[in-house]
């Protein structure tokens, strides 16, 4: 770390944030908005500062497929008690051999709810608050194994990158990262540090997509040729609701920035059955965007009757569809779509082609085609469903009936699953599903697309964060339970 700022020590904004990174002095969370936002001016340099670290770059020690030593109790930190944290508590709460022992937030009346969540457990975290760096007091101490981080996106990497330092394995919501460099510092730490560092794309976990992922590795659709995937469900309610998010942040999100800022859940699940970093990677990018119909004329609206909002009528929006295409290096397209507004009904799409047959998620039901130019029969698909269900789902179904409850859980159930496994592997000593690669290359495209639309959707490429090693890593998203599973439960 030393001798990368010793590197830059002349670009003092760059200082700011690997510093932030290290802890050598932290940013408050305002600040590491204000930085982020900052970051618009360095836009023109980002191709080359691509080919810059990609040149400097050697792999250190590869994190695909790495496991790491048995932790027969997982001991937990959460930093963030929002939305997503508190219902992650309630989550982690009915698997077994986990011990919730630390919750940070910068809002100490965000506790409300995890403690709710997680009244009538056992688990009975300390708390952490009072300032915008008591996060890191829960990462320094010497008695938990794994940090979940579900603060606004932006701050992520930060948390993630400190949190490896202090000897933790890390969990992180979606996006793991906002910015290039912060995708090659997660690298490079979890590499150094030999912790992981796993982004959860819970969508991956849905049992549609987890079934159909199993027919693309045993080679049902032939070469997968494309993938349209989206996040297109309007959170207009959400984003201009005074009490939903900490500091406003998603609209302030929408109302400075550019290009794909919420990817992943349309990109993820494609990207894995395409094999992405291992086998094949993403080349290129090039994104463009509508313009803003909605949020603007909102927040004019309501700025009428509520000074509150007039901050938020001045914003220039993103606009209203972001739509992102990537090339692969074996000449595979992606066609990712990212729409917050639209009153239309929720859509993934999660449309992949292949030369063999093809899936289609949404609009419902879901479809399967084995390649006859039609969309496979109720029965067809059912028997397909059932032939191709994999481990964990058989796992899962187990559980439900040793239960004999239903095992809901939140997006489809792909929660308690992504969940569940992320504990019984690092209980049993295996690789995780999604490893720190996953992680910057799903990030990655956040900036890449932003400086797209910026820049006449020209093309920008895609760093390789494996270093080559996507040629030769071997297959992640253990969903057949292959590598094994242990004995942890689910006990609710
Ligand atoms: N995978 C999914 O399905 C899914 C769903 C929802 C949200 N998310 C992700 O979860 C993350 C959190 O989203 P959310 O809806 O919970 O937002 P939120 O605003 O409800 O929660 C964020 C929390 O972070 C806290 N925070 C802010 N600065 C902090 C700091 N310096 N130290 C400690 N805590 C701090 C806030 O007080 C807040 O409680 C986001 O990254 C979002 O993208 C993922």
């Amino acid at each position: 770390m030393l001798s990368i700022l010793n590197k830059m020590k002349n670009s003092r904004r760059y200082f700011i944030k690997i510093a932030g990174m290290a802890g050598l002095s932290l940013a408050s969370a305002n600040a590491l908005y204000a930085e982020y936002q900052e970051q618009e001016k360095e836009f023109k340099d980002l191709p080359g500062r691509i080919d810059k670290y990609q040149k400097k770059h050697k792999q250190r020690f590869n994190m695909s497929g790495y496991a790491a030593p048995k932790i027969s109790t997982v001991r937990i930190g959460i930093i963030g008690t929002g939305n997503r944290g508190s219902h992650h508590a309630g989550t982690i709460s009915r698997v077994s051999d986990v011990e919730i022992k630390a919750a940070a937030d910068v809002l100490p009346e965000r506790f409300g709810r995890i403690k709710k969540n997680l009244n009538s457990t056992d688990h009975n975290p300390e708390y952490y608050s009072g300032s915008d760096e008591a996060w890191k007091e829960l990462c320094e101490r010497k008695d938990l194994d794994l940090i979940l981080i579900t603060t606004p996106t932006y701050m992520h990497a930060k948390m993630a990158v400190y949190a490896m330092e202090q000897g933790k394995h890390v969990i992180t919501e979606v996006p793991a990262a906002v910015r290039i460099e912060e995708c090659w510092e997660i690298v490079k730490t979890s590499e150094r540090t030999k912790k992981h560092c796993m982004m959860m794309e819970n969508y991956t976990f849905m049992p549609f997509h987890m079934t159909t992922l199993n027919m693309a590795k045993q080679g049902f659709f032939g070469e997968i040729v494309h993938g349209d995937g989206a996040y297109n469900t309007s959170k207009m309610g959400n984003n201009f609701n005074k009490n939903m998010y900490w500091n406003m942040w998603w609209l302030r999100m929408y109302g400075s920035r550019n290009g794909n800022i919420y990817p992943t859940h349309g990109m993820g699940p494609i990207a894995q059955m395409m094999n992405i970093n291992r086998g094949d990677r993403f080349d290129f990018v090039v994104s463009v965007e509508s313009k803003d119909f909605m949020m603007q004329n909102k927040a004019k609206k309501l700025a009428k009757d509520d000074p509150f909002f007039e901050e938020f009528a001045k914003m220039d929006y993103r606009g209203n569809m972001s739509s992102m295409l990537i090339k692969t290096k074996e000449g595979r397209t992606l066609n990712i779509q990212h729409d917050a507004t639209s009153p239309s009904p929720h859509n993934l799409i999660h449309g992949v082609y292949g030369t063999k047959g093809s899936v289609l998620y949404d609009p419902a039901p879901p479809k399967i085609c084995t390649g006859n130019h039609r969309w496979a029969d109720k029965n067809t698909y059912d028997q397909l469903m059932g032939k191709f269900k994999p481990g964990l789902l058989h796992k899962f179904e187990d559980f439900r009936k040793g239960l004999g409850a239903n095992l809901q859980s939140g997006h489809g159930g792909s929660d308690l699953i992504n969940v569940w496994h992320i504990i019984d592997c690092l209980r049993t000593g295996l690789p995780l599903d999604q490893d720190v690669y996953d992680a910057a290359a799903f990030s990655a495209v956040v900036e890449l697309s932003e400086w797209s639309v910026r820049n006449n959707s020209n093309s920008i490429k895609v760093p390789d964060f494996t270093a080559g090693a996507w040629k030769t890593n071997k297959s992640n998203m253990d969903i057949n339970l292959d590598n094994g599973d242990g004995d942890t439960k689910i006990l609710s």
